[in-house]
């Protein structure tokens, strides 16, 4: 199980800067104060994306660069793409990056380019851009955060945060697009919160034939944004009007062979 130390999470004010999180770590050839390049209105990287740069730096970690070639990895929902340039950082990798942002991918190139990392960008709704593709490994940060409608946002930092009423409207989406995607024996790494309840998503990823299983948990402060929706939490029976934290945990699943 990983964790990793607190931090403050969820700055959502428009940076006037374009550079204000540093780059996941450690990673090869990545050093700390390399900060992460966004074009305002891009989702910082921060305590989540970090805890899924954890868990996915593990999981490329023994692969290896045999004859199957170099290992497919796929993220979906790229942000600024710091969990696709830790991927690209990785001997014997191929990495792809959608969102549906323009300014993300735009971000995304910029990153790739700056950390000498190679990272194809394509703009899409999830798995739709490659959806004649097979990936070894599928990774994903959705946007979760539980919002007042389940209507979603169509442009702005709000699509990068709001996941509908549940939280759940892309992650479920994920769930049920990542299997059509992955090689067999692929993997899928999601994070999302405790607020979206897990374990529906471990059901939901058995029900598609995958194995799965919660890899990683961090409790972190609450940041802005869940602040603003502390009483939207509490109607909805998410949590109780004292509770000042949020649990993020990492789902990790497996496509059989055969599946
Ligand atoms: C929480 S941010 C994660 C960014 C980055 N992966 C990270 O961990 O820092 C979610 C991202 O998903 C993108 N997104 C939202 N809905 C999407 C969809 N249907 N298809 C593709 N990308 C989507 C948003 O534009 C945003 O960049």
């Amino acid at each position: 199980m990983t964790t990793v130390a607190p931090d403050p999470r969820h700055a959502t004010s428009e940076p006037r800067t374009t550079a204000p999180g540093p780059m996941p770590e450690p990673v090869a050839g990545i050093r700390p104060h390399h900060r992460v390049f966004r074009v305002p209105g891009v989702y910082p990287v921060q305590r989540d994306t970090w805890l899924l740069a954890d868990v996915l730096r593990a999981e490329l970690a023994d692969h290896g660069c045999g004859a199957a070639g170099p290992c497919r990895v796929l993220e979906l929902g790229a942000g600024a793409g710091a969990l696709s340039v830790v991927a690209a950082g990785v001997p014997c990798t191929d990495v792809t990056a959608v969102d549906l942002s323009r300014r993300a991918l735009l971000s995304t190139r910029v990153n790739a380019l700056r950390h000498g990392r190679r990272v194809r960008t394509r703009r899409g709704d999830l798995t739709a851009p490659v959806a004649r593709e097979r990936f070894d490994v599928v990774v994903s940060n959705p946007p979760y955060v539980p919002a007042a409608t389940d209507e979603l946002p169509v442009h702005g930092l709000a699509r990068a945060f709001d996941g509908g009423r549940d939280g759940r409207a892309v992650l479920d989406r994920v769930c049920d697009e990542a299997p059509d995607v992955l090689t067999e024996g692929g993997r899928l790494l999601v994070v999302h919160s405790a607020f979206n309840d897990p374990a529906l998503t471990v059901r939901r990823l058995h029900s598609r034939g995958m194995s799965a299983e919660v890899v990683a948990r961090h409790e972190h402060p609450y940041g802005p944004v869940l602040t603003q929706r502390r009483e939207l939490l509490c109607a909805r029976g998410l949590a109780t009007p004292e509770q000042r934290t949020e649990e993020l945990v990492v789902v990790r699943a497996v496509r059989p062979a055969g599946c």
